[in-house]
């Protein structure tokens, strides 16, 4: 492995921490702390300062597809706190003259250099033309890492996920420039068939893949859509 596969593919290479048992925290609240502590992509996404350990996922699952290239314009939906923005921003060279990254999210990220950020609601219909507006054209990439916050209900947490996943390819499919990219979150069992009949109708390519950095008990996966159809 050389040394830019080390920084993908971080392992536990440290003592295991353990924390403080207090009676004020709840035992949920102590396992989340404990961790994320030991949790490699944690401690290397604050080595390398990233805003949050997601960055890895789309730094591996574009190591595997390399559709980020210099120039492309991306829009990313559901962008706090800002890993992806600035992986992107990164790859894209998107910088303060040439501003090819923009996202939107309910909760505000703070300044990314080379990025702009809408604190806002994909359901707002609104909100497509501020985020095409600000990127000055229709983008190539379309980035979708929006999850819904999980209530512990089985199905309408199921729900809430696939009706994230159906707004984001609806965004897409009337935003996304010809021969663009679609990357979103999805499920490990895979899209629900209609969504996924509906990429494959639109896409050359459709598949899922579950990033190492995806948290191996974790149901998340992603589905990348390669090159939309005219
Ligand atoms: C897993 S986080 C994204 C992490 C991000 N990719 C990163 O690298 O930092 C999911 C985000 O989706 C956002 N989200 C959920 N529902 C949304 C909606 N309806 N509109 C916009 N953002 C939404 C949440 O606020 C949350 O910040």
């Amino acid at each position: 492995m050389n040394s830019s596969n080390k920084e993908l593919y971080p392992s536990n290479r440290g003592n295991k921490q353990n924390i403080r048992k207090s009676n004020k925290r709840k035992l949920s609240s102590t396992n989340w702390i404990k961790r994320q502590i030991n949790d490699p992509y944690v401690i290397e996404a604050k080595k390398l300062g990233y805003n949050s350990r997601a960055a890895f996922k789309l730094l591996q699952i574009d190591n595997k597809f390399g559709f980020l290239k210099p120039s492309k314009k991306v829009i990313d939906l559901g962008c706090a706190p800002g890993g992806w923005l600035q992986v992107a921003s990164q790859k894209v060279r998107s910088n303060e003259k040439h501003r090819n990254v923009v996202g939107v999210d309910l909760l505000p990220v703070e300044n990314i250099p080379g990025t702009k950020t809408f604190v806002g609601d994909i359901n707002d219909p609104k909100i497509d033309k501020i985020l095409i507006d600000s990127l000055g054209d229709y983008p190539d990439i379309i980035l979708s890492d929006m999850a819904a916050n999980v209530i512990g209900h089985k199905q309408t947490d199921h729900l809430r996920t696939t009706q994230l996943i159906e707004i984001a390819l609806d965004f897409t499919l009337k935003n996304l420039k010809k021969n663009g990219i679609f990357l979103v979150k999805t499920f490990k069992g895979g899209t629900e068939t209609e969504l996924l009949n509906i990429m494959k109708n639109n896409f050359k390519y459709v598949k899922n893949i579950k990033p190492l950095a995806s948290r191996p008990e974790s149901v998340e996966s992603y589905t990348i859509c390669l090159e939309l159809k005219a």
